[in-house]
């Protein structure tokens, strides 16, 4: 920049002198117009030539850094800041409404998800008060929402279009569970086996009805907190758990060969029975009374058995 002006300079300077000299001369002022111009365009493409080297280290720089930036955003995945975790616990935790999770409940999920390697990929069973919270904690990830009800299924996807949710039909009735428990051991080597691709089982446990990519999924953190109800004719969560347990002993891509599986309603003596079945004792890391924490590892694929130790709960084969 500084020598552009310098050149500039000297042409006011050269043009009086010049003219002085040889004004009369038209050859002259042909020759000075040339050599105007030559110099006219020699000093634009310095400049342009020095502009664009000033500038493209900045302008490399400045697009290297946006790269980066929505390289960040797209899949390096910085978690939420702690205190943003925290904060939405918190509100959850504190809503006006009995139907939600305590703090002690949210909290183990809400780490487990932390600590999940990411992009990871969170089924829950239900749609409950906490469905937007689980989508906000799985910032980077796939979050996909199972429930028997399809018109809040279809609700709740209108509503929050970031929401993911499948609606699914239940064949079983919990008063039933018993027998469905001892027809599953019966078939634990054929359709219900612990390893399968649930899209072709026919076990009555199984969740078979999903779209086909629903299957092809691994599925990282699992949360069953559905169906609802726990009357002698509700669904049940049997099939819910046992589908749970199938999908993270079939895990097959290179991801974590480790699933998280939380079941809600712990209390509650199904949902014991069907964990101890299909989740196994061996797997339970932790519980608060109302939360089970279980974490399963993937499984060869002709096993035919659950759990490694045979289930303390006798409840299982009583019906048949
Ligand atoms: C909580 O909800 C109930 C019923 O919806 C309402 O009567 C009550 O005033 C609410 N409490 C607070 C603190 O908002
Ligand atoms: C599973 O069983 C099939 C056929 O019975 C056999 O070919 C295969 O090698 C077995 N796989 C493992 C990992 O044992």
């Amino acid at each position: 920049m500084k020598d552009n002006s310098s050149s500039n300079t000297k042409l006011i300077l050269l043009h009086p002198y010049i003219l002085k000299q040889g004004s009369s001369n038209r050859l002259w002022l042909l020759a000075f117009v040339s050599l105007f111009t030559l110099i006219f365009l020699l000093t634009l493409i310095y400049t342009r030539e020095s502009f664009t080297s000033s500038s493209t280290p900045s302008a490399t720089t400045i697009t290297t850094t946006i790269a980066a930036a929505s390289a960040s955003r797209g899949s390096n995945n910085v978690p939420l800041p702690k205190h943003v975790m925290t904060t939405l616990l918190h509100y959850a935790a504190n809503a006006n409404t009995t139907e939600k999770m305590s703090y002690a409940d949210l909290k183990p999920i809400a780490d487990a998800l932390r600590k999940c390697p990411s992009p990871c990929n969170f089924l829950i069973f239900g749609l409950t008060h906490e469905t937007l919270l689980w989508r906000a904690l799985n910032n980077h990830g796939r979050t996909a929402f199972v429930d028997e009800n399809r018109y809040y299924a279809a609700y709740m996807e209108e509503q929050h279009p970031e929401i993911e949710a499948y609606d699914v039909h239940y064949t079983t009735k919990l008063k039933e569970m018993g027998e469905l428990i001892a027809t599953v051991r019966e078939q634990a080597q054929n359709e219900c086996r612990p390893v399968q691709n649930l899209l072709f089982s026919d076990c009555m446990l199984a969740i078979n009805d999903l779209p086909n990519q629903f299957y092809d999924v691994d599925w990282d953190v699992i949360l069953v907190d559905g169906p609802r109800g726990h009357w002698p004719t509700a669904p049940g969560r049997m099939s819910a758990i046992f589908t749970a347990g199938v999908l993270a002993r079939s895990k097959k891509g290179g991801g974590s060969s480790k699933t998280h599986v939380f079941v809600h309603d712990y209390n509650l003596d199904p949902q014991r029975v069907c964990s101890d079945e299909f989740l196994c004792r061996e797997n339970l890391v932790e519980e608060n009374g109302m939360l089970g924490h279980f974490v399963l590892e993937r499984m060869d694929e002709n096993s035919s058995q659950f759990c490694r130790r045979k289930s303390p709960s006798k409840s299982g084969g009583s019906a048949s």
